[in-house]
């Protein structure tokens, strides 16, 4: 797009703007005040809709990494210290400042990465690392107009829309298999680790590229694993990985979870994130059910939301969990001819899913390390 501009604007008063326009627009009756407070959150709302997107190409380049390394440095030191065209760091910079995440002194030129920011921005955070997320939105942004177009037409956005799926998933699910899964998640289970250092038979369903058993499966080399999952990308991913680890003990098959005939006993079964995305959930939970040992446990671990939107409002991140369910979890389900639960299919759903599944007791837990999740414990 060609502008031209004769002479700079000394500031953009976006305030008056919106007055302007909103006076011609609105309805008699409407109040200025609250549409002009109202524009702004819009506006907000689309500016940190591409704050999120420079942030992903900060995580994706690298530069929060190499920023945290330097002092307050110039554009082009920060460029040559990434391996990276200056030109390009220097419009990111200036987009990372407006957006809040770096800090800049014009006289001397010179940008910073503030330690309490890289906290949550940088590989070195692991599972803390937010920036990583943000990459999320790009993923999401590419199935927007077919997702609009199913409002018209109904059915889904297949898997197969989404090439980066599986690898950003990954990227997630190792950070918090390798930060939490051992330390905070199994003793919710009392005696579970007991069990797991003797030898038990543990399986993982929806288990995508394979991190959390490849992690379980070295911890506790006594024990058996299997991880099942419906994507060839993502068991060939686990599969590699359990190579790389010298792993005897985790094997992973290509399989439809909606049917786990023939599978089990298992003392121990996993679902990470692999519930809410199904195309027929209510027969995977009652395969589970059916494959347990009688003294076994589920552990399903999805993510945090009541079943009622008004109770969401406000949550940290709930928008972001809506957008990710509509633009993934919910129209890969029905894409398939499935229900089509959504990500924010919630506590209270999901806990009468697991009773209808033949679970007579659910706990629900917390983890402190993940703020995201829900952890549903059920047994027969
Ligand atoms: C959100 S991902 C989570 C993957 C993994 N558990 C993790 O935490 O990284 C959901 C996974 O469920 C798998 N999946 C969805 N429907 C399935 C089905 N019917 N049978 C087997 N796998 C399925 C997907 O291929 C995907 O790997």
């Amino acid at each position: 797009m060609t502008t031209t501009q004769t002479a700079p604007p000394a500031a953009v008063d976006t305030k008056a703007d919106t007055e302007a326009d909103t006076n011609v627009t609105t309805a008699p009756d409407a109040d200025g005040a609250r549409i002009e407070a109202f524009a702004g959150r819009v506006l907000d709302v689309i500016s940190d809709g591409a704050t999120a997107l420079t942030v992903s190409i900060g995580h994706r380049t690298g530069l929060f990494d190499t920023m945290e390394e330097l002092p307050p440095s110039t554009s082009a030191e920060i460029a040559r210290a990434g391996g990276l065209q200056e030109r390009y760091v220097r419009e990111w910079l200036a987009a990372m400042l407006v957006g809040g995440i770096v800090d800049h002194d014009p006289a001397e030129g010179t940008w910073h990465l503030p330690a309490e920011h890289a906290a949550v921005l940088t590989r070195r955070a692991g599972k803390d690392n937010l920036a990583k997320l943000a990459q999320l939105i790009g993923l999401l942004a590419g199935a927007e107009r077919d997702v609009a177009a199913c409002f018209r037409d109904g059915g889904g956005v297949p898997y197969s829309a989404y090439t980066e799926f599986h690898a950003l998933m990954a990227e997630d699910s190792k950070d918090m298999a390798e930060g939490i899964l051992i330390d905070e998640v199994l003793p919710l289970v009392d005696g579970l680790t007991e069990r797991l250092e003797r030898g038990i038979s543990v399986a993982d369903v929806g288990c995508g590229s394979g991190h959390h058993l490849t992690v379980l499966a070295a911890a506790f080399p006594r024990s058996r694993f299997v991880g099942y999952d419906f994507s060839e990308e993502a068991i060939a991913a686990a599969r590699a990985g359990a190579t790389a680890k010298g792993l005897p003990n985790v094997r992973f098959e290509l399989r439809d979870v909606a049917d786990l005939t023939g599978t089990g006993p298992f003392d121990f079964v996993t679902a990470f994130d692999a519930i809410h995305d199904q195309a027929h959930p209510a027969a995977v939970l009652d395969g589970v059910a059916r494959a347990l040992a009688p003294d076994g446990v589920f552990l399903m671990v999805d993510l945090r939301a009541s079943s009622n939107p008004h109770e969401n409002v406000g949550v940290p991140a709930a928008a972001f969990l809506y957008g990710v369910s509509l633009l993934h979890c919910m129209t890969v389900s029905l894409a398939q001819g499935g229900t089509g639960l959504g990500a924010a299919w919630g506590e209270q759903t999901a806990i009468r899913m697991l009773h209808a599944a033949g679970f007579g007791s659910v706990d629900v837990r917390a983890v402190d390390g993940d703020f995201v999740n829900s952890y549903y414990l059920g047994r027969i």
